[in-house]
């Protein structure tokens, strides 16, 4: 027989769920095997957006820039009808994200080549085992240490597939649904290659995450099933280079006319992506032919009277649109499911590659927090309470988006060429609600209550959400250009905060030019310092696990720069580091940059007083507590609430 293994975490799939989480085991240091069917990575087709939020995450790994390079940035969305005198014309155009939310905007590259890159980010760390070509073949639990989180009571064997039986559906024949590779096909190598060489690997693990997409094996073995409707129309999805007189084809954009409804996407080169609506004729005629000109001809009669055509497809499918969602993601607090296995909508929203991404997100840092003793396992409860309402709202859009873009029956042929004022009103909610930047968690053990919303009776701690407009509770925090104190380069404040397990205080200080104000700095940094304080032994105790769970800390203040000497500020906001030097990045002002716009308006933007406050972030960049700089009790006891020395 193969080989027996231990790992922390044993992660199925290796698409953008997956990717998300083993990135965050790779920079925590958990040891994890990742397992995937497929021999090599995506090549075409698939999801090609990435919204702001997805941008900002990827950004704190140190990965943004490569694919906002990359990226085709999508600044437009115009919106066509059908006119009075049945011509077809423009009848909006704006901005495709809300300007102002986030230093990133929607962009567009396939979601193969942000596969790669997060595939890469994987493999540089040494903590992630890859095996590719493989699959689980079964799952077992051993229920009677499963409440004991230092024993392994997940059992997976897996099994090699052969590389060469594979033939990655998608690529230039045609598919008749949005799945994955078929796992029954790779099922079958899979035995056909254990028959061969007799090798199966048993895994023992903690933890279990299913990120293997809508068809999922490890939901399936868990006796769960996705609930929700699917539906009768069937759309198109098509990758080319188009030749047209159409003005806006580099813009995104959505036609409805009296002949249906297609969204167009532009993406990398000169290639667009068209998602249509195709009649019941066209769809039978699919079904038989399973050739791409029935969804061009499709496109084609919507266009008119513009041309459309194309030399050159490089990938078509077509699908059923159908919501739906996984009604349980946790089990025993051991194993989670994530992305496409809980939640399945159309591709028209766009938010697929982000939601799942941000699903794992969300998971990744609590896992590795657990696994490395720095939280109690009860903060894998927050996985499904913040991420369920997430899944729920986004089919919700969905459902509004394909109901305003799918033909009603009983339209009539001239109210079929319009929009919906709904339809409108879902587009635009993509665009700023939806783009992530806004997912806020409600309070649970790691999101502390308010004192302001009256749900803080009894706590030993709360926030107080008055002291910020825009900084929200349970939101990720919003980023503005600050300067560093040092060298007055300018930079995002989001930019401050990378994703390596750490949790982040930032104070937001005020005019520390006056007297009064500095005072309270510096015994609220007095309190901090404190040996014996609980930030100081939370801090110790992290160091020696790794710095997973430790407490940055952060000050942006409101002063004139050239007023502020950093030596003189106490010594947390200037650590020395083990040759002597100290830290420069501790200390921010609020302040206009000599050479890039928008520094100088963060404290104004924030809604923040100059009696200032202070903000604790999660590591995942969400905010946890809020409250005033004097409140180093509240925010001690909030810590102990779901940290272990
Ligand atoms: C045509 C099309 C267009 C789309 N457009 C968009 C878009 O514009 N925007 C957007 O956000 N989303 C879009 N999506 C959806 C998006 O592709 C998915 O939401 C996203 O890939 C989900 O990520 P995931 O990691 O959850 O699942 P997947 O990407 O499906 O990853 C699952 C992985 O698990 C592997 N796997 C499956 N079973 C097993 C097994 N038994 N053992 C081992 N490995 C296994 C698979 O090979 C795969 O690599 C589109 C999808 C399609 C089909
Ligand atoms: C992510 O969201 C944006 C904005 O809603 C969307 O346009 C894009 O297509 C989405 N990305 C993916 C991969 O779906
Ligand atoms: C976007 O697409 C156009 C047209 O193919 C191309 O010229 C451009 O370089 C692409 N990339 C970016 C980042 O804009
Ligand atoms: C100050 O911050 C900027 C922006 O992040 C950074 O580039 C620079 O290196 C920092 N300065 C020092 C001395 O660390
Ligand atoms: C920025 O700092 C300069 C001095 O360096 C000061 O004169 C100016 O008022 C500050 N601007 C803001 C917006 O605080």
């Amino acid at each position: 027989m193969g080989d027996n293994l231990r790992v922390d975490v044993v992660i199925i799939g290796a698409g953008p769920a997956g990717l998300m989480a083993a990135m965050w085991m790779a920079v925590t240091g958990v040891r994890t095997l990742l397992v995937e069917s497929r021999p090599q990575g995506t090549h075409t087709g698939r999801a090609d957006g990435l919204e702001s939020r997805t941008l900002e995450i990827l950004d704190s790994f140190g990965l943004a820039d490569k694919v906002w390079a990359e990226a085709n940035h999508t600044v437009d969305i115009a919106l066509w009808s059908d006119s009075v005198d049945g011509f077809l014309r423009r009848e909006q155009v704006s901005a495709n994200t809300e300007p102002g939310w986030s230093r990133f905007y929607e962009s567009t590259l396939g979601q193969g080549r942000v596969e790669e890159l997060m595939m890469k980010f994987v493999q540089s760390g040494n903590h992630v085992d890859i095996r590719r070509a493989t699959t689980p073949t079964t799952l077992e639990i051993d229920h009677s240490t499963v409440k004991d989180h230092k024993a392994y009571p997940i059992r997976v064997t897996l099994e090699k597939s052969v590389p060469t039986t594979f033939v990655e559906p998608g690529i230039l024949g045609p598919r008749s649904d949005t799945s994955t590779p078929s796992s029954e096909s790779s099922m079958a190598s899979s035995l056909a290659d254990s028959a061969i060489s007799g090798m199966d690997t048993v895994v023992e693990a903690k933890y279990l995450l299913g990120c293997d997409g809508a068809h999922s094996w490890v939901r399936k073995q868990l006796g769960v099933r996705l609930e929700g409707e699917s539906s009768d129309h069937h759309w198109g999805v098509l990758d080319f280079i188009p030749i047209t007189n159409f003005p806006d084809i580099r813009k995104r954009f959505v036609v409805k006319s009296k002949y249906g409804a297609l969204m167009m996407v532009p993406r990398e080169k000169r290639l667009v992506r068209v998602y249509v609506e195709l009649s019941p004729m066209a769809s039978a005629q699919y079904t038989i032919q399973q050739i791409p000109d029935i969804i061009m001809d499709q496109v084609a009669e919507i266009m008119q009277p513009y041309v459309i055509k194309s030399n050159r497809i490089e990938w078509y499918t077509t699908y059923k649109v159908g919501q739906r969602i996984c009604p349980k993601v946790s089990f025993h607090n051991r194993l989670f499911l994530a992305g496409d296995a809980i939640h399945t909508h159309s591709p028209k929203a766009g938010q697929g590659m982000n939601v799942s991404m941000q699903d794992t997100f969300n998971l990744g840092w609590k896992i590795a927090s657990v696994v490395h003793g720095a939280s109690p396992p009860e903060i894998l409860d927050t996985y499904a309470q913040e991420r369920l309402p997430i899944a729920q709202r986004l089919l919700k859009l969905d459902r509004r988006i394909c109901l305003g873009m799918c033909s009603d029956e009983k339209e009539t042929r001239m109210s079929r060429g319009k929009f919906h004022e709904d339809h409108k009103h879902a587009l635009r909610e993509e665009n700023t609600l939806f783009a992530g930047v806004t997912a806020t968690y409600q309070r649970n053990l790691l999101i502390s209550p308010s004192s302001e919303a009256g749900d803080s009776k009894g706590a030993p701690f709360c926030s107080r959400t008055s002291l910020s407009k825009a900084i929200i509770l349970g939101a990720r925090i919003p980023s503005k250009l600050v300067l560093n104190q040092s060298d007055s380069q300018a930079h995002h404040l989001q930019q401050c905060f990378t994703s390596n397990g750490q949790w982040d205080l930032i104070i937001f200080g005020g005019d520390i030019s006056k007297r009064e104000q500095l005072n309270r700095i510096n015994r609220l940094a007095e309190a901090l310092s404190h040996p014996v304080s609980y930030f100081q032994q939370l801090n110790k105790a992290s160091r020696a696990r790794g710095a997973v769970g430790s407490v940055g800390v952060y000050l942006v203040h409101s002063a004139n720069r050239n007023s502020i000497d950093l030596l003189g500020l106490p010594e947390i906001f200037r650590p020395h580091l083990e040759d002597g030097s100290i830290e420069y990045t501790r200390v921010w002002v609020d302040n206009e940059s000599y050479h890039h716009p928008g520094g100088g308006d963060l404290y104004k933007t924030l809604g923040i007083d100059q009696d200032g406050c202070m903000v604790l972030l999660r590591p995942d960049q969400h905010v946890a507590f809020l409250s005033s700089i004097d409140d180093v009790h509240g925010l001690e006891g909030f810590l102990r609430s779901f940290t272990c020395l």
